[in-house]
């Protein structure tokens, strides 16, 4: 197994670690576009292999050859927000930079599984995609891991409950749309909804929707990278070990949930084919409406990427 991590800023370096410390890869490869700092970084995380008990090779990288035969490749490259920008405002930029770097990594690669960090989310794995030409099922945004994750750590605190008890999903599109499908929500089976009042619920709905920009407002310098890297690890953690795990992800819908050609967050089986099923909740109205509004705005950002993509 081979990963290549593409961006070796927060988000990617902390990924790569983590790979390399739950040894999920012989070889990992961090790719940045400034010098020294994969290579930098890559070394220092070699070097606590001995302490922190791990094989994995990990090198660093400003050249695309070092990619070459990747099983995975992570995209993390790009801007990250600062206070007062939303995902939407790294569009273009962004854009441009994943066009980029999807064309260098599949010089190397022939068809490896790729997912997808960088912001706006959801429309950059549509990106990724297209520029790609892979099939639909290895192309994957990592969006709902975090924001469920985000979700379930509210709800375990405000039980005082272990967060390995809670399960929920978080849909739709990364970003003020997304929907936390509180239907789905239980813990340790119990509906969310006898655990708790609807005004609780609601607020704990409405932090989860605000989870990234809380994060950038303390930082001040950059977004999250702890909770987004160890959600993207486990993504890439189904994959290596085919796990068939159930967890929302990004991917392209054709018709699910009456959305078409539009990539958002759904319930899906990932394995060591990609995506290997969707799943189709039975949604109240206004939650599958709210999907498709969510949906919606993806498929318009996408729209005007026209001229970028031909
Ligand atoms: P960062 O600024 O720490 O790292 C980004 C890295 O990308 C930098 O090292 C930079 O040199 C590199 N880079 C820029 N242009 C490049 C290019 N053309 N080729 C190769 N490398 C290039 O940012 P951070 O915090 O790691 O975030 C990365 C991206 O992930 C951002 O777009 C951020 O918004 C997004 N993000 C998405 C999340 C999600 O849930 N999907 C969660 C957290 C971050
Ligand atoms: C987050 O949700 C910035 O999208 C990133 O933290």
């Amino acid at each position: 197994m081979k990963i290549t991590v593409i961006g070796a800023g927060n988000v990617g370096a902390t990924a790569a670690l983590r790979i390399a410390e739950k040894q999920l890869a012989k070889e990992v490869v961090l790719i940045d576009i400034v010098e020294g700092i994969p290579q930098g970084k890559a070394l220092d995380m070699y070097e606590s292999g001995p302490v922190a008990l791990f094989d994995t090779r990990i090198f660093g990288s400003n050249d695309y050859k070092d990619s070459e035969n990747s099983d995975i490749i992570l995209i993390t490259a790009g801007l990250a927000r600062k206070p007062g920008m939303t995902r939407e405002d790294l569009l273009m930029k962004n854009a441009t930079i994943i066009k980029e770097v999807t064309q260098q990594v599949m010089k190397y690669s022939k068809n490896p599984i790729i997912i997808m960090v960088s912001n706006p989310l959801d429309v950059m794995t549509h990106v990724a995609h297209t520029i790609s030409g892979l099939e639909k099922e290895r192309v994957i945004g990592m969006a709902g891991v975090l924001d469920t994750a985000r979700f379930r750590s509210f709800i375990a605190e405000a039980l005082d409950v272990s967060m390995q008890d809670i399960n929920a999903f978080v849909l739709g599109g990364h970003g003020d749309s997304m929907v936390p499908v509180v239907k789905y929500t239980s813990v340790a089976g119990i509906p969310l909804s006898e655990l708790m009042p609807k005004e609780q619920i609601d607020a704990i709905v409405e932090r989860t929707r605000n989870g990234g920009i809380e994060i950038v407002n303390h930082l001040k310098t950059g977004s999250a990278y702890y909770a987004p890297a160890a959600s993207a690890v486990e993504m890439i953690e189904a994959i290596v070990k085919d796990r068939k795990r159930i967890i929302p992800c990004t991917t392209l819908l054709t018709g699910e949930y009456g959305i078409d050609n539009v990539f958002c967050g759904v319930p899906v089986k990932i394995g060591k084919n990609g995506i290997e099923q969707i799943l189709e909740l039975d949604l109240a109205a206004e939650e599958l409406d709210a999907l498709q509004k969510s949906a919606a705005l993806v498929d318009e950002n996408c729209r005007n990427l026209k001229s970028l993509l031909g």
